[in-house]
């Protein structure tokens, strides 16, 4: 998904997150709640109070005001987006000054290499074509200091058939025209990881929560005696 003002932008976006903040609010299958949902793939990325964290691909900032939950204000947590009206609201909905939203492409960040202890990129990846979401990988592993770690949030394709009709609902899988499939298959079935390793991270883990349905990978920067 990129910025810009074609029909995807102006039609289907705004229509896309107004269904999905309805079913955020209604939502108790199978996470009982959406924020809970967040925090356990939040907490599942190791992230801790004092790290210096950014969050790239940030859109309103949901996952970011739950990142700011469990680091705290000994951390500061930088989010940016390409997209100014997400970070607009962002802003907006979240006054905590160890939090900052920026309008940057995660691509090329222009923040300085080695500057973040962590680097989450929750469920935006898949939005990607690999060209993409490879450069931003390395452009994550370029802003993280040595040691510190990139962690990865997406939507798996879960093993339990309830929760796949879940997420068939949750992420418009029933339209016609399979609304976002395409690049999210691509992604998935190269694997995370695989990826992850390729744009150079070592140490990669994986882990599966809600019956699979939510995949988070970890992995670090290690240039020195690299496994
Ligand atoms: C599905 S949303 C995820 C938002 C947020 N991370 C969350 O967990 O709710 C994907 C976001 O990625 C953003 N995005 C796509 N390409 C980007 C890029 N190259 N740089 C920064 N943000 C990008 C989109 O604007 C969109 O807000």
């Amino acid at each position: 998904m990129t910025s810009g003002t074609g029909p995807f932008e102006r039609i289907v976006r705004p229509i896309h997150w107004r269904y999905l903040g309805l079913l955020a609010r209604c939502s108790n299958i199978p996470a009982r709640h959406y924020v809970r949902w967040r925090l356990a793939s939040i907490w599942a990325t190791g992230m801790k109070p004092g790290d210096r964290i950014l969050e790239m691909c940030c859109g309103r900032g949901e996952t970011t005001r739950v990142i700011a939950e469990v680091v705290g204000s000994r951390s500061k947590v930088d989010a940016i987006d390409t997209w100014p009206e997400a970070i607009e609201i962002a802003r907006r909905q979240s006054r905590l000054p160890y939090i900052e939203f920026l309008v940057r492409d995660a691509s090329d960040t222009g923040f300085r290499s080695g500057t973040f202890d962590i680097v989450v990129i929750p469920h935006a990846l898949h939005n990607m074509e690999r060209d993409r979401w490879m450069t931003v990988l390395r452009e994550a592993r370029r802003v993280l200091r040595e040691g510190g770690s990139v962690a990865i949030v997406e939507v798996d394709w879960p093993r339990s058939p309830l929760t796949r009709l879940y997420l068939c609902l949750w992420w418009w899988y029933w339209l016609p025209w399979r609304f976002q499939l395409r690049t999210r298959r691509d992604f998935l079935r190269r694997g995370v990881a695989v990826e992850v390793r390729e744009a150079g991270f070592r140490n990669v883990t994986e882990r599966r929560l809600y019956s699979g349905a939510v995949l988070v990978v970890k992995a670090e920067k290690l240039t020195a005696g690299a496994v």
